[in-house]
């Protein structure tokens, strides 16, 4: 069973480093304007992007979103996201752990972002069709003991499992699954999505199941449709390449998740799915994200070098404070105070 599934892993890095898999959609971040302060009284040096969540300091509100860990290539990309997170003072969350658990001699592929990054707030990662598949309370503790985790993440993908060749679209009864595991293990849980978004039904039942966070990852950015578009086409299989091609576009824009979630539930909220410059974070905590996820521009420098990637982040941080400086906050809490103007089809979307 593992070789199919570290073949598959190394399809999708693959994939995701050489193809154009991004969603030809946009976030929407765009109809967001911030207003501008002409008088911020205040230092731009000043600036504390500082933040709690989940009781834990970041220096700066971005996650590291779940990638890549199982198969021998993610050792090293691992090592590189590791080590500038413990630079940067942020977070992250690795990969589906699945491959590590059945198979041990991967387990450090995982394991390599804990010792590279001791200090960070590092979670566990695993998709929701392996709860019902077996997935309990001693293969979750394994993982989270694999990473010494702080958090336990679990991912919503129906329509990629539905796209991908091999895929298990079987979703029926995961709430209950989660809201059992949730009972079972000692650390927060968080869902998430992997690109098409959360509404803000789903939202409320993963509220009520009793999830510590979501992290609503929509569309907008990696597109896991054309993932499993180019795997399809590659392994000849038409039916599933044709389907990857309908669903290319398909989901909740970033933005419109993030706002109808934020209005729904009041635990926090990761925005994630297209997040590419520091104004589309500031746009974020502006709209009531807690934390930003960041995911395929990551994994372009970290498979570079880890200076590739430290050097990208330096400037995504100086794009975060320089919007702070231009609407006058000095810290990360004030964000959420700043006005702001929604127009054009992200405004269209909310009058629905
Ligand atoms: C190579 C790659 C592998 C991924 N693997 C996982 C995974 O194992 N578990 C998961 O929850 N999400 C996974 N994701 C989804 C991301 O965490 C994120 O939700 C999605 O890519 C959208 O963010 P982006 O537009 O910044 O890439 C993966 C993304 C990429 C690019």
């Amino acid at each position: 069973m593992n070789e199919g599934l570290i073949e598959r892993k190394l399809d999708h890095i693959k994939i995701c480093l050489e193809k154009d898999v991004k969603s030809r959609k946009s976030t929407l971040f765009e109809c967001v304007h911030l207003i501008h302060n002409a008088l911020p009284e205040l230092n731009l040096d000043s600036i504390d992007t500082s933040t709690l969540f989940l009781n834990h300091k970041f220096s700066v509100p971005i996650l590291i979103d779940a990638m890549v860990g199982g198969s021998p290539t993610s050792l090293k990309i691992n090592e590189n996201l590791a080590l500038a997170a413990e630079e940067f003072g942020i977070g992250m969350v690795v990969g589906s752990q699945r491959a590590g658990i059945y198979s041990p001699s991967l387990a450090e592929t995982y394991s390599i972002v804990r010792k590279r990054a001791p200090n960070i707030f590092l979670a566990s990662n695993i998709g929701a069709v392996q709860l019902l598949k077996g997935f309990g309370k001693e293969e979750a503790k394994k993982c989270i003991d694999m990473i010494n985790a702080n958090a336990f993440v679990i991912h919503l993908n129906p329509l990629q499992e539905a796209i991908q060749v091999g895929g298990e679209p079987h979703y029926e009864g995961v709430i209950n699954k989660i809201y059992e595991l949730i009972t079972q293990i000692n650390v927060p849980v968080i869902v998430k999505e992997v690109g098409f978004g959360i509404s803000k039904e789903v939202a409320i039942k993963l509220e009520m199941a009793g999830v510590s966070a979501i992290n609503v990852s929509g569309l907008g950015g990696t597109s896991w449709s054309a993932v499993e578009y180019y795997r399809a086409l590659a392994l000849e299989d038409k039916e599933k390449s044709e389907l990857g091609q309908i669903f290319w576009d398909w989901g909740i824009p970033t933005a419109v998740s993030l706002i109808e979630t934020r209005k729904a539930v009041k635990i926090p909220i990761i925005a994630s799915g297209g997040i590419r410059t520091g104004l589309d974070i500031a746009k974020s905590l502006v709209l009531g994200a807690n934390l930003i996820g960041m995911a395929l521009p990551l994994l372009k420098h970290a498979a570079i070098s880890k200076e590739s990637l430290i050097s990208f982040l330096r400037k995504i941080v100086l794009e975060l404070k320089t919007v702070m400086f231009a609407v006058g906050c000095n810290n990360i809490k004030t964000m959420k105070g700043v006005r702001y103007v929604i127009t054009g089809e992200l405004a269209e979307w909310l009058e629905q």
